[in-house]
């Protein structure tokens, strides 16, 4: 079976000394990783927050944009549950923008027609590994009405805007380290924030709103002003993820070369359009084709022959527990019925892709 994911787990790592040392929770492991990963993707240490989870980034990024109660929230509806459950959670609005039917990505033309005075945010989230070539575009404009930006970069860690790891413009950047993302520290994941004052306070806020760098019995003796969250990484998932920074450009330049082959390949398949171009700069944690006939049969054909390919997400916008926010998005009901996701990480070699372009012609024929 050629799997559509696979676990990276760094080589020879031995943990014991750390599982046993006597401190397992939130150390010096993690501001080493929060070191070491900003200075790796060329980020500010001070711009950068490890926690939990990149779903727990987007809560704290929600938080620290000032999203409350009654607030809208702008999102894409074709994305993973986690970009959007938060915002339920802090009891805000979710007002649906339409993607772009080809790519998948944000559509300007929509976001901006989803905008209101009562829009405090806005969050897009790459998928696949992909960001949109607007990007610049949408924030000046978000900028100009006082709306925050939210990236979700749970499956871009790797990509390229512009040939930068990231936009500076940019407001608060999610990624995620779960179990099957290019690096992953098991679970976990990195905010970045372009004001380092969000910073200071999501680092009170992922602790309770305790400050852990003032004393060792801060919980007796410290006030807390604003109540927090738990929402730390601890030093077992950080050291992980220091191994993994060590080979994760091998595996980005992997992801990367594969999805090289099947352009040049996939051109010459008349029923499949390629959806995610290599010069958009995307990461390619999986690699998007739209299949403009026959898309769940392909499917089932792949499976049959031990290649493995999936949707990834479904659209959330006919979910029951965002039933209040119905929109007409006619580019989502296009692209929902063509996209299929098929494997392109590091653990796939140049043979797997000339074999599973040749499973897909033989599927047309
Ligand atoms: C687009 C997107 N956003 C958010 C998340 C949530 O990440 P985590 O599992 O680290 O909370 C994922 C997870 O796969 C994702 O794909």
């Amino acid at each position: 079976m050629i799997p559509l994911f696979k676990v990276n787990m760094p080589k020879d790592i031995s943990v014991d000394n750390l599982l046993h040392s006597g401190f397992i929770g939130q150390g010096k492991y993690v501001d080493l990783f929060e070191k070491k990963f900003a200075n790796h993707f060329n980020m500010n240490f001070n711009n950068v927050l490890t926690t939990d989870s990149c779903t727990n980034a987007i809560k704290l990024a929600l938080v620290l944009a000032g999203v409350e109660s009654g607030d809208d929230v702008v999102t894409s509806p074709y994305t993973c549950l986690a970009t959007n459950s938060e915002i339920m959670r802090l009891n805000a609005n979710i007002i649906w923008y339409d993607i772009n039917k080809y790519t998948g990505a944000a559509d300007v033309e929509s976001i901006k027609r989803s905008i209101s005075s009562k829009t405090k945010a806005l969050i897009i989230a790459h998928l696949s590994g992909m960001i949109t070539n607007d990007l610049e575009d949408i924030i000046d404009f978000c900028h100009s009405n006082d709306i925050k930006i939210i990236e979700d970069s749970a499956q871009s860690l790797g990509a390229k805007y512009k040939d930068n790891y990231f936009c500076d413009k940019t407001d608060y950047i999610c990624f995620s380290f779960q179990a099957i993302k290019q690096l992953t520290t098991i679970d976990g994941g990195m905010l970045y924030c372009k004001d380092c004052d969000d910073i200071k306070r999501g680092k009170l806020l992922r602790w309770f709103g305790f400050d852990r760098t003032l004393s060792t019995d801060f919980r007796c003796s410290q006030d807390v002003k604003e109540v927090g969250m738990k929402i730390h990484m601890t030093d077992i998932p950080a050291y992980i993820g220091i191994k993994s920074l060590e080979t994760i450009d091998e595996v980005i330049k992997r992801h990367k070369e594969n999805a090289i082959l099947y352009e040049k390949l996939l051109k010459r398949v008349e029923e499949i359009s390629i959806c995610h171009f290599v010069k958009s700069g995307s990461s390619f944690w999986v690699y998007p084709i739209m299949a403009n006939k026959d898309r769940d049969e392909l499917k089932k054909f792949l499976q049959d022959n031990g290649i493995g390919s999936s949707l990834v997400q479904n659209r959330l916008d006919n979910k029951t527990c965002f039933k209040e926010y119905k929109k007409d998005l006619p580019n989502l009901d296009y692209f929902i019925e063509r996209i299929l996701y098929i494997p392109c990480g590091w653990w796939v070699s140049k043979n797997d892709i000339y074999h599973i372009v040749e499973k897909i012609r033989e599927y047309y024929n």
